[in-house]
Parts: structure tokens; sequence; C-alpha cells
């Protein structure tokens, strides 16, 4: 048996293509375009990348979007007066300040300064109040990108046991605390695993879904997984290979070629939760803009 690929991409591009048209009517009422800025402080090669993603992503579908580049020597003061300009600028909808952010900077302070109404990563503290009651006005881009995945391919995780690998702030907390609430893409049981969990591969096992974003290249194994599990790979990890032009290769948390003869669906990488968190973006972004109306 071989498992359901789970297509990120189709799926994104369909969102993608609804977005347009909301897009469209939002450019209508606001007399404007709704506007994206992308902050990208350093010149991290997969930073780098993602941003031109996100930029390419809301140009095709009428969202105007402004990259800021600032060098690797940035302050927190100097990136702190750049987020206050953008929080001002009424054409701005929604900021993102791409991280990791060079060490000098204080993360938190950059991410608590970004305007509530305009954080369509939502990071601010405010707006993971807001989510972690159920009265979310945004949701986190990667957790929201892989339930929309799941939810769009057929797959509820009403009742059933969702193992989390990973307990980051920006991906298995959030993921974690929205599964847990009501609702056909919640309602599950979830448990979460870090690195001190003593036993990985009997939790996985326990899995009917299983999330793995721990940064670990294809630390799961097939044998970790229980058959006919629905694996989701958020894990996005460069690994040498002379044999490609870059001289890398993409591979997930989740070793692919092993695990897709034991799932009954996995999501590929690239192509599985990639496109989706960008689609999610967009779909903040639009959400921001619907909240400028009138404003
Ligand atoms: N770095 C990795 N993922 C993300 C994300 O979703 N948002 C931001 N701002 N930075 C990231």
């Amino acid at each position: 048996m071989s498992a359901e690929i789970l297509d990120g991409k189709a799926t994104a591009q369909q969102i993608r293509t609804e977005l347009a048209e909301e897009v469209r009517e939002l450019t209508e009422k606001l007399g404007r375009p709704p506007g994206l800025t992308v902050v990208i402080v350093g010149e991290d090669p997969a930073s780098k990348v993602y941003v031109r993603m996100k930029h390419r992503a809301c140009g095709e579908i009428g969202i105007a979007s402004e990259v800021i580049e600032m060098s690797v020597e940035t302050t927190t003061e100097e990136l702190l007066a750049t987020v206050k300009r953008l929080n001002a600028d009424r054409a701005v909808d929604g900021i993102l300040v791409q991280l990791p952010l060079p060490k000098q900077i204080d993360e938190q302070t950059i991410i608590e300064a970004v305007a509530p109404d305009k954080d369509v990563d939502c990071f601010h503290p405010i707006n993971v109040g807001l989510m972690m009651v159920g009265k979310a006005r945004f949701l986190p881009c990667t957790p929201a990108g892989c339930l929309e995945l799941l939810r769009r391919a057929g797959h509820t995780t009403r009742g059933k046991n969702v193992t989390i690998v990973g307990r980051s702030n920006i991906v298995g907390r959030p993921l974690s605390v929205m599964l847990a609430h009501r609702g056909e893409m919640a309602d599950a049981t979830v448990t979460v695993c870090h690195t001190k969990t003593r036993d990985l591969a009997a939790e996985c096992r326990r899995a009917e879904i299983l999330i793995v974003a721990a940064g670990v290249p294809q630390c799961v194994t097939a044998d970790m997984i229980s058959p006919g599990a629905v694996v989701v790979d958020v894990g996005v990890n460069r690994v040498e290979d002379t044999t490609t032009k870059s001289g890398y290769r993409l591979v997930g948390d989740v070793e692919f070629e092993g695990a897709k003869g034991v799932a009954s669906a996995i999501t590929p990488v690239p192509g599985g939760v990639g496109p989706m968190t960008i689609a999610m973006l967009l779909t903040n972004a639009c959400t921001a803009a619907r909240g400028h109306l009138g404003v």
C-alpha cells in the first residue's frame, strides 16, 4: 500500500484562486488593494527564498506587497522605527517580520511592536491570547495551513489521537491549542512531544494523525508510524546533495520513502505544508484588510 499524497501545492492554488475574488471585492471597497509589507533583516538564504515566494504569491492575486530589506547589522531600535512607520501607514494592512532575526535584535520586542490588527503572523501576545480562548481574529499561518490541508482532503481531527512532535511558538504550541478547541478541525486528543519526551517512538505510534514540526531532518521513521495513520510533515531542511545544481536538496522531518509505505496519507516536502502556509498568510492579509474597511 502506498499512502495518498496530500498535495499542498494544488490545494494552496485552489485557495489562492478563491482569494483572488475576495481581493477584487476588497480593492473596490477600500479604493486601493489590500497591502502586505514583509520585512527581512539579514541574508539568511532560506528566509530570502520564503520572502520572495510570499511576495510573488501576493502579486499573483492582486495584494500590494512591499519587501523591506534591512542590513544584518540592524539594531532593535532601527527595526522598531520601521515597524512603527508601517503601523501608521494606512495603505499597509498586514506586517510580517521574517524570523529568525539576527541575534542582536530582541525578537519579542519586535513581535510586540507590530500593531495587533496588522499582525498577519498571529505572533502578538494579544492575538495569541485571543486564539487561546477561541476568539481568534487571525490564526497562525503554518498551523492553520496544516489543518486546512487536512480538512480539504476530508481528514477530520474530531475525536482522534493527534500527536505533535515539536513545541515551537510558531507551529507545535499553537497547533496543540487549536486542536484542543471545539470544532470539526479540532476536538482532538492532543499529545505534544519535545526534546525531553521519554519514548518518542511510542508516542508517535499512538497517533492516528501525526504532525511533525521538530526541525530535525528525517527524525521520524516508518517504524514510528502506526499503519494507516495520517502524517503531516512541517519540516523543511536543507541537506547536502552534490548531485543537484544547488548542492543541496530539501527533506522533511519525516523519512518520506519509508513512511509512505505505512501511512494512509502523507504530505510531501516540498509541496506539502509550505505552500499552505503562504495561502494562509494571504488569507490573513485579506482578513486584516477587511478589518480596515471603514477605518
Ligand atoms: N520563519 C519561519 N516561519 C515563519 C513564519 O510563519 N512567519 C515569520 N514571520 N517568520 C517565519
